[in-house]
C-alpha cells in the first residue's frame, strides 16, 4: 500500500494503490456527490436482495484440489462463440457521465483492451467510435413505441454490436427510497443520448418518462426475433420456469439477475437462483449471472455453479469514479488477477476444469 501524499484526514485518495474492489467503492463513496452515490448504490425498498447478492457468495464454500501443477492457469473462455480473456463482462448501468466526464466512452475503452464484453444505454455511435475493436452487446428495453426500440436495434446492429440483451425485470422501476428522498434527477447538462432528438426530457431512472412498456411479454421476444438477426440474451430471469420458457422461445442466452437488487426486494440472491436455472437449461443455451460479484473467488464460484461468464455493475462505476478509463481497467485487472489466483489455489488450470465438484454440496 503506498503512502497518501495529499494529507487528507483518513479516507482514500487517488494516490493510494487499490488492492481490492471495495477500495474503489470506498473511494467512490467519498468523492461522488451524495445523490449520485445514492443512485448507484440504491437497492429497492429495504435492500434485502441487494445485500443478499453479496452475502450469498460468502455463504458458499469451496472444495479445493491440490497437487495439480498450476504453474500456468488459462483464464480464457468464450461467450456466444467469441473468445474473451477472462469470464467477466461489464453489466449495463446507466449514467456513467455522473461518475466520470467521459462516461461510457471511458468504460468502452477500458474494456476493449481487456477484451471483455460491455453494453451500454448511452450513445452507441460515440462508444463504437471510441473503441472500434471492442466486443460488445447492446442492452435493450422494450418501449411502448416499438418503432423506437426497432430504431435502436437497427442502429446497434449496423454498428457491429454482437448480441442484444433484453432486460425483462423492469415493467416498472423499483422503489429506491434514497432517490425519492434526494429527488434524484440527471443534471440538465446530461442527456440519455440514444434518445437525443427523440425525447428531450431525461427521466431520473435512465429512460424517458412513460416509455417502458409494462405489458411486455413473451410475444415481444418473438417480435424482437423478427426484427433482428443478432443473438438475444434475456436478462433478469430468476426461476427455472422462466428459464425453460426462454429456451422454448429460442433465445441464445440468459443472464440470471435481480438488477443488482434494484427491482423486486425479497427476491433471491442471483447466485442462489443460478443452480436451478443451469439444471433446467442443461447446456442448451449459455447462462450468465450478475449481482454482488466483488472478488475473483466470487467469479470462480459462479462458474463452478454453471455460469459461462459473469457481469459486474457497480464495481465498474466505482472504477470510473476513481480514474475513468484507467480506473475501470484497474478494477478488471484486479478481478482478473484474483480469479487466476483462486483458480490456482483450487487446482484449476483452465476454465473447463471449473466444475460443480468445487462447491460444497449444500448449494447443489
Ligand atoms: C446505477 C445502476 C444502473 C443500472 N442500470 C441498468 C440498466 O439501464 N439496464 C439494465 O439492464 N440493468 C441496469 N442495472 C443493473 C445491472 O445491469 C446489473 O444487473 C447489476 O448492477 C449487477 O449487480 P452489481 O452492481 O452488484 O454488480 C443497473 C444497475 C445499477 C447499479
Amino acid at each position: 500500500m503506498s503512502i497518501c501524499t495529499c494529507n487528507r484526514e483518513g479516507g482514500r485518495c487517488a494516490e493510494m494503490s487499490m488492492v481490492c474492489l471495495t477500495d474503489f467503492e470506498e473511494y467512490a463513496k467519498e468523492h461522488l456527490s451524495k445523490a449520485t452515490w445514492d443512485y448507484y448504490a440504491a437497492g429497492a425498498d429495504e435492500c434485502c436482495t441487494r445485500d443478499d447478492n453479496l452475502l450469498a457468495y460468502k455463504r458458499i464454500r469451496l472444495r479445493p484440489r491440490i497437487l495439480r501443477d498450476v504453474s500456468v492457469c488459462d483464464t480464457r473462455t468464450t461467450v456466444q462463440g467469441t473468445e474473451i480473456s477472462f469470464p467477466v463482462g461489464i453489466a449495463p448501468t446507466a449514467f456513467h457521465c455522473l461518475a466520470w466526464h467521459e462516461g461510457e466512452v471511458a468504460t468502452a475503452r477500458a474494456t476493449e483492451a481487456l477484451n471483455t464484453c460491455t453494453y451500454s444505454t448511452c450513445s452507441v455511435e460515440e462508444i463504437v467510435a471510441a473503441a472500434p475493436n471492442g466486443y460488445r452487446w447492446f442492452q435493450l428495453y422494450v418501449y411502448r413505441d416499438r418503432k423506437l426500440s426497432e430504431h435502436i436495434v437497427q442502429r446497434a446492429e449496423s454498428l457491429g454490436y454482437k448480441a442484444l440483451v433484453l432486460t425483462v425485470d423492469v415493467p416498472y422501476t423499483g422503489k429506491r427510497r434514497n432517490d425519492i428522498r434526494n429527488q434524484f434527477k440527471l443534471p440538465p447538462h446530461l442527456k440519455v443520448k440514444n434518445f437525443d432528438g427523440v425525447f428531450q426530457q431525461a427521466e431520473a431512472y435512465g429512460v424517458p418518462p412513460d416509455t417502458l412498456d409494462p405489458s411486455i411479454s413473451w410475444k415481444d421476444v418473438q417480435w424482437l426475433q423478427s426484427i433482428t438477426r443478432l443473438p438475444i440474451i434475456i436478462k433478469g430471469i430468476l426461476t427455472k420456469e422462466d428459464a425453460e420458457l426462454a429456451v422454448e422461445h429460442g433465445v441464445q442466452g440468459i443472464i440470471v439477475s435481480n438488477h443488482g437488487g434494484r427491482q423486486l426486494d425479497g427476491g433471491p440472491a442471483s447466485i442462489d437462483a443460478l443452480a436451478e436455472i443451469v439444471n433446467t437449461v442443461r447446456g442448451r443455451i449459455e447462462v450468465y449471472v450478475d449481482g454482488g460479484i466483488r472478488t475473483g473467488s466470487d467469479v470462480l464460484k459462479a462458474l463452478a455453479l454453471g455460469a459461462k461468464c459473469v457481469f459486474i455493475g457497480r464495481p465498474a462505476i466505482w472504477g470510473l469514479a476513481y480514474k475513468g478509463e484507467e480506473g475501470v481497467r484497474e478494477v478488471l485487472q484486479i478481478l482478473n488477477d484474483e480469479f487466476r489466483l483462486s483458480m490456482a489455489l483450487s487446482g484449476c488450470r483452465n476454465v473447463a476444469e471449473i466444475s460443480r465438484d468445487l462447491i460444497q454440496c449444500s448449494k447443489l
